[in-house]
């Protein structure tokens, strides 16, 4: 079957009260759009033409990439209107139109695969996609006579009888693009918003007596986001899908309620999440990891990592083995080599910790390349800042620094050095050496402090 499609995405979406298009606000980590326009690439579809309008940069910015046409709506006078803007497009195109609303970001594609087969098994001229829900307020409600279905009514312009029909239309139609151009070109704006109405061409082809059929589907599937609560609905509902399909793949989750993976994390079998993960991004666990509460975006963790409670990991590589947290903070840029434990109160900014190196207690690191068997002391600080530059500091393997060390950069540590507790280190330091720099310390024997007069009191 000859395919191609349309997506509507032009409008502001007012009920959102955002200074974002509407279809731009993410759901499970990817903007509703993108979740429409991945799902008809998955279709199979030669051409898809996007109608942008509201913040047209902004959407053919997020679309950039994906194999569609952009076409500008520059006035959004309604649906009908909207899709009259891809005619120019799709004018040499003969075959089926599925037109999908920018703003429902659960559609599956096996329920488009059989809107799409029962529209060509049929031989119809528009097939519906429509749903029964418990709260039909805000759809187009769907009126049949004697079971056919013979017009939609939108919400404002229905009488309280037909506000009532919970069958609604989902926004959703396979339609013959003949049909198609030439009933939206007759459609007018007779309703109460004075907009072209899309959903009239149903009363369109119910005049010229051409074949409309539908199919129902899940309520689930075809939440229109229209205000920021069903924004929250639809977040909800791709969580949970999100989270059977990997649990299905072997993940155990604790508490899949509080267990958050975006669109595009992927998770090996074994891996076990703890309550209140968050992962986002183009993030990737290897098997056998477990993550404590805590927030990873855009990051790489390789097998059997644990992440204890409370750490924000963003853009970083952990490799195998690594300990992290709990209570610690990797920024973007780092890299935590093999077997490396990173305790808590720890910072690294763009820095490698090396296989099997250490930083278990309050530290910063930044700006650092630090070898393999390192021990970083509590209270390690690189200097990594002077007011204007950064500067690096480099450690190499099998260094030993003391607690409470400062390390002026740039500056480099040679192998198997020790640096003392306390030392602040400004100048490089050779190979298997010591650097100590400490003020001596004075002991007054028979020193007493003396005795405070608490206020108020006297003696
Ligand atoms: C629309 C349907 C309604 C259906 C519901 C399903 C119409 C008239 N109504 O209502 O029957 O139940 O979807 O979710 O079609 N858009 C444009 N240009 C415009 C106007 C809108 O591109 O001029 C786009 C919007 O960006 C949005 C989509 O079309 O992605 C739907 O518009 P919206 O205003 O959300 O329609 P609803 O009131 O939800
Ligand atoms: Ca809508």
């Amino acid at each position: 079957m000859k395919m191609a499609a349309i997506i509507l995405a032009a409008g502001k979406g007012t009920r959102m009260k955002s200074a974002r298009a509407k279809v731009l606000h993410p759901v499970a980590g990817k903007p509703m759009l993108c979740h429409v326009v991945d799902l008809i690439a998955r279709l199979g579809i030669e051409r898809t033409c996007v109608i942008i309008g509201h913040q047209a940069d902004a959407v053919r910015e997020a679309l950039s990439g994906r194999p569609v046409d952009c076409v500008v709506q520059s006035e959004q006078r309604g649906t009908a209107h909207a899709v009259l803007q891809a005619e120019p497009a799709l004018r040499d195109f003969s075959g089926t139109i599925l037109i999908v609303n920018g703003d429902t970001p659960l559609l599956t594609e096996v329920t488009l695969r059989r809107l799409c087969d029962v529209h060509q098994a049929r031989a119809a001229s528009l097939t519906l996609l429509t749903a029964q829900v418990a709260q039909p307020f805000g759809y187009g409600h769907i009126i049949r006579d004697a079971g056919k279905i013979v017009r939609i009514v939108e919400e404002r312009d229905a009488t309280t009888a037909e506000q009532a029909i919970s069958e609604i239309n989902t926004g959703v139609y396979a339609a013959d693009a003949r049909f198609l151009f030439s009933a939206v070109a007759a459609i007018t704006p007779d309703n109460l918003q004075k907009e072209f109405y899309l959903t009239d061409i149903v009363a369109l082809a119910t005049q010229q007596g051409v074949l409309v059929a539908d199919v129902l589907a899940d309520p689930d599937e075809i939440l229109g986001v229209n205000s920021r609560a069903d924004l929250a609905r639809a977040e909800r509902i791709a969580r949970e899908r999100i989270n059977a399909r990997w649990m299905a793949e072997g993940v155990t989750m604790l508490d899949p309620a509080t267990t958050r993976i975006d669109a595009a994390v992927t998770l090996a079998p074994d891996v076990t999440l703890h309550p209140g993960v968050t992962l986002s991004g183009r993030t990737r666990i290897a098997s056998g990891v477990t993550l404590y509460s805590c927030r990873i975006n855009a990051s790489e963790i390789g097998c059997n990592v644990v992440v204890k409670d409370h750490c924000v990991i963003e853009e970083t590589v952990i490799e195998s083995d690594a300990v992290i947290g709990p209570f610690a903070h990797l920024r973007p840029g780092s890299v935590i080599r093999r077997g490396a434990h990173v305790g808590n109160f720890v910072e690294i900014k763009k820095s490698a910790l090396g296989e099997g190196s250490k930083a278990n207690h309050l530290t910063y690191l930044g700006d650092a390349v630090i070898g393999r068997g390192v021990n970083i002391g509590a209270g390690t600080i690189t200097c990594n800042y002077d007011g204007h530059e950064k500067h690096p500091t480099i450690i190499d393997d099998n260094v030993f620094v003391g607690s409470d060390v400062q390390l002026v950069a740039p500056v480099h540590i040679g192998a198997r050095s020790t640096i003392a507790a306390g030392t602040t280190v400004v100048r490089d330091v050779p190979p298997e050496s010591l650097a100590i720099s400490r003020t001596p310390q004075l002991n007054k024997s028979g020193w007493k402090r003396k005795k405070r007069v608490p206020p108020n009191e006297t003696k």
